[in-house]
């Protein structure tokens, strides 16, 4: 079988749902790789590994490392890497250099961008020079600053009008698909009408053209927050836990290891 490409993904439109979730490692890359369409290395892993408050902290560096990761473990879907803030905003020529650089030294066929308007001609500037971009409307988790906090986008009709533009200049920019986070239905429905290409959603409501979500949210990783838009298909925290504290309560019982894990002396 031979890797999803971006028309592949782009041809979704209207027909089959996009199947995405992120990843960031070999072994996860590996696991999730024959379920899924796309794998996005999202630099939500600056939250989820790296325990940062926000993503405004995660480097170009990271991004290369864990798309590098990400690469190596699959072969079926298609591998999307996150350009971090910083790395893309300042000009077209800037993002160009950065994202050459994902797609060169990872193995990746597209990155993805969080942007509207303001981005359009960034990504008309890759899209038309080799590198497939894939926006990101709606709540961009990089604007947190600028948004003072974490809401969702597109309540109000002027608001609604914004995100509805935004997707547009996004798409005839290029972008051969996008994610639209954080937004209301009516939203969400308008944008994946209105939009040529398929809309990825997060919190969006089963509007969108395909879903996405964090896998370590979706496997229970983190049971002190899920966010409402999530829905954990899995309790991995529980069997984590109790390994590490079998594994413990062996080891200061000298039970581990056994006969069974020593090597034979010859
Ligand atoms: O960084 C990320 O994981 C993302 C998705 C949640 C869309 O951007
Ligand atoms: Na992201």
């Amino acid at each position: 079988t031979r890797r999803l490409t971006v028309r592949d993904i782009q041809a979704r439109k209207g027909a089959e749902p996009v199947v995405c979730l992120t990843a960031y490692s070999t072994p996860m890359a590996r696991l999730l790789d024959p379920h899924v369409d796309l794998l996005l290395v999202g630099d939500s892993l600056g939250m989820v590994l790296y325990g940062l408050p926000t993503t405004l902290g995660v480097t170009l560096e990271m991004m290369i490392a864990h798309g590098q990761a990400v690469v190596r473990g699959s072969t079926r879907a298609l591998v999307v890497v996150d350009m971090p803030f910083g790395s893309v905003q300042e000009s077209p020529a800037l993002a160009f250099r950065n994202a050459a650089r994902v797609l060169a030294e990872t193995g990746a066929a597209a990155v993805k961008i969080e942007g509207g308007r303001e981005m359009a001609e960034t990504i008309a500037f890759l899209a038309a020079r080799g590198v497939p971009v894939m926006g990101h409307v709606g709540l961009r988790p990089q604007m947190v600053h600028a948004m003072g906090g974490f809401r969702a986008q597109g309540r109000g009709d002027a608001e609604a009008e914004a995100l509805v533009e935004d997707a547009c200049a996004v798409a005839e920019a290029g972008a051969f698909a996008m994610v639209v986070e954080g937004t209301v239905v009516d939203v969400a429905t308008r944008v994946t009408k209105t939009v040529p290409v398929p809309t990825i959603g997060i919190g969006a409501s089963v509007a969108c053209d395909g879903q996405v979500l964090v896998t370590e949210d979706v496997l229970g990783l983190f049971p002190d927050f899920t966010p409402r838009f999530v829905r954990r298909y899995a309790d991995l925290a529980v069997p984590i836990e109790d390994a590490a504290a079998a594994y413990a309560a062996d080891v200061r019982a000298r039970r581990f290891p056994g006969p069974e894990h020593i090597f034979a002396a010859k």
